[in-house]
């Protein structure tokens, strides 16, 4: 499309009360093939650690693993240092439902369910995807939990289309959670990604159809709904100002995906 004409058509939905994206949030043909290569290695990341994760390690383990990987392969773990973050990945498990900080005293018990979140700079540009664990043999509860979100993330995922709006994602992915007895977080949300680790827009798991931003080819942003087993209500530690728990210490699961924008569809850049 013609830039003078997207620009008004995004001109005339706006005036039709839509919201939509700044220009500078959609990526160029150059910014997606840098955006893509940092998400190549991001999954690289992530596969490497699903080779290794196992009861008896440490979240300090996977971190390791996560920091020494990234590098040996020319990028830099983008939670590192970010607003003073203190490690290179999200270690979430069971009642964490993010941001759980890894240490070397919490080790990986069969039974658990983990969230390993990895985000990658390379070149300077940024990719976001995180992954479901379940170490060993897991209860039925938490199989199902397991099951059900990724079923919201494919659904999610298949509701995304341009020119339809983020609410259409938040609301296939709500309706599937709660038609299975869950909960979706609602203050936490996916964001905009690429040039920057966190850009514009928030995206919301919980919005109804219809609603939210405008789909716009170029858009690029994660899916990452966190679904929870019972209330969507949740606590931050106080000591380390990070680690986000479920109220009601029930189970949490999260699964991210980072996905642009096309003419066509959407596409799915951390496979
Ligand atoms: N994928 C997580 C997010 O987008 C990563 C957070 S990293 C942290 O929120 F440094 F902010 F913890
Ligand atoms: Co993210």
């Amino acid at each position: 499309m013609q830039k003078s004409s997207l620009i008004n058509m995004l001109e005339n939905l706006k005036a039709q009360g839509h919201m939509v994206p700044d220009m500078n949030l959609l990526k160029t043909p150059e910014q997606i093939e840098s955006i893509r290569k940092s998400a190549i290695l991001n999954t690289a990341v992530l596969d490497y650690i699903s080779k290794h994760i196992c009861a008896g390690m440490s979240t300090q383990d996977i971190d390791k693993l996560v920091y020494d990987y990234t590098t040996t392969h020319g990028g830099i773990p983008a939670p590192l240092g970010y607003q003073g973050f203190p490690k290179s990945v999200c270690t979430s498990i069971n009642n964490v439902i993010c941001h759980g900080i890894p240490d070397e005293k919490t080790f990986l018990q069969e039974g658990d369910i983990i969230n390993v979140d990895v985000s990658t700079i390379l070149n300077g540009y940024y990719s976001d995807a995180s992954r479901m664990f379940a170490i060993g043999k897991v209860s039925d509860r938490a199989e199902k939990l397991l099951k059900v979100t990724k079923e919201c993330v494919a659904l999610g995922l298949a509701a995304a289309k341009p020119w339809g709006h983020l609410g259409d994602i938040a609301d296939a992915i709500n309706s599937h959670a709660r038609a299975n007895g869950y909960s979706v977080v609602e203050d936490i949300g996916g964001h905009g990604i690429g040039l920057e680790f966190h850009e514009e827009p928030f995206v919301s798991y919980v919005a109804p159809k219809g609603t939210e931003m405008v789909l716009v080819p170029g858009m690029m942003f994660t899916i990452e709904p966190m679904i929870n087993e019972g209330s969507p209500e949740f606590i931050i530690d106080e000591e380390n100002g990070w680690t986000v728990y479920t109220i009601d210490d029930g189970l949490s699961a999260q699964i991210e995906y980072m996905v642009l924008v096309t003419e066509t569809g959407i596409e799915v850049l951390t496979k």
